[in-house]
């Protein structure tokens, strides 16, 4: 029996490749896909492919009228929640590759999934060299107790910091808080140069033209620096396998799982 996949933002730039890779996989089949700006066409049109034979939903409500087993969400900041929330109150699992969900939201997230019973996957970067750079991370978390996070994106980018760097601060604060030696309140001159503190990491983005999207862990000890950095490419591809992976997993457990890792080998 093949995982029926809905996928929303089926057109944008990571949701295009993830249609056709969820269609060519022999263990997977696309029956959903959401665009409001191709609502009632069908997508073999939209993308000139005639194996994606299916008319686009207008929203993820509509979709789901289509019995699925797990929906992606690739969609926006502002409407990825209540994608998510739908589809965990209609019993099904949610793959999310969306950014701009903060750690309360993930918090909320998981309970609507244990009280629905299905599982969720989350990564804030699904390409696996941003899993090693968290994993890595992390590891000299244990070792340096001084860090700051800068967060690298196109100047088109509206939600900050990026999904990335959250799940970052996120996990190396599961590690311990970084330690400040001169506290941010009692900064002399403009406090905000600072950058704004998350999970207890000090995090600064810059959005500018040629960036795509990157992030930066620096360590700081006396008399030496470690930096960890992460930058993305042009092009989707990093981000359809560890999607993939997570579309077959997510089915394997009840409640929210945080970060590709968790599900790799
Ligand atoms: N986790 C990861 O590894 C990873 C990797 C890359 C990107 N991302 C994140 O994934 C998200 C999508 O990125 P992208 O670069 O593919 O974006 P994109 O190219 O702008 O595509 C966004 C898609 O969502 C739809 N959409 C946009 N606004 C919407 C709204 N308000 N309501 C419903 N649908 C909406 C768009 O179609 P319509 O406008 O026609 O509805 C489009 O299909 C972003 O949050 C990005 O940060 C995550």
């Amino acid at each position: 029996m093949k995982l029926k996949v809905s996928v929303a933002g089926a057109t944008g730039w990571v949701g295009k490749p993830l249609c056709k890779a969820v269609s060519e996989a022999n263990d997977l089949s696309l029956v959903g896909a959401v665009s409001r700006t191709h609502k009632g066409h069908n997508l073999k049109d939209v993308f000139g492919d005639p194996n994606l034979d299916l008319t686009v939903s207008k929203s993820v409500a509509e979709a789901l009228e289509t019995p699925t087993d797990v929906l992606v969400d690739y969609t926006k900041a502002d409407v990825v929640k209540a994608n998510v929330m739908t589809a965990i109150g209609k019993g099904v699992c949610v793959v999310i590759g969306s950014s701009g969900l903060t750690d309360q939201d993930f918090s909320e997230i998981n309970q609507a999934a244990l009280d629905n019973g299905v599982g969720v996957i989350a990564a804030g970067n699904f390409a696996i060299t941003a899993v090693l750079l968290q994993r890595f991370a992390c590891e000299a978390a244990k070792y340096l107790s001084h860090w700051e996070i800068i967060d690298y994106a196109s100047d088109a980018k509206k939600d900050a910091p990026s999904g990335t760097t959250r799940e970052l601060a996120f996990r190396l604060s599961q590690i311990r808080k970084p330690e400040v030696t001169h506290p941010i309140s009692q900064t002399i001159g403009e406090s905000q140069s600072r950058g704004v503190t998350l999970a207890g990491s000090q995090i600064h983005s810059i959005r500018l033209p040629s960036y795509i999207i990157g992030v930066e862990a620096i360590f700081g000890a006396k008399d030496e620096r470690l930096t960890i950095r992460h930058d993305a490419g042009s092009g989707a591809e990093p981000y359809i396998e560890g999607t993939l992976l997570a579309i077959r997993k997510v089915r394997d457990q009840i409640g929210l799982i945080r970060g590709l890792d968790k599900i790799m080998g």
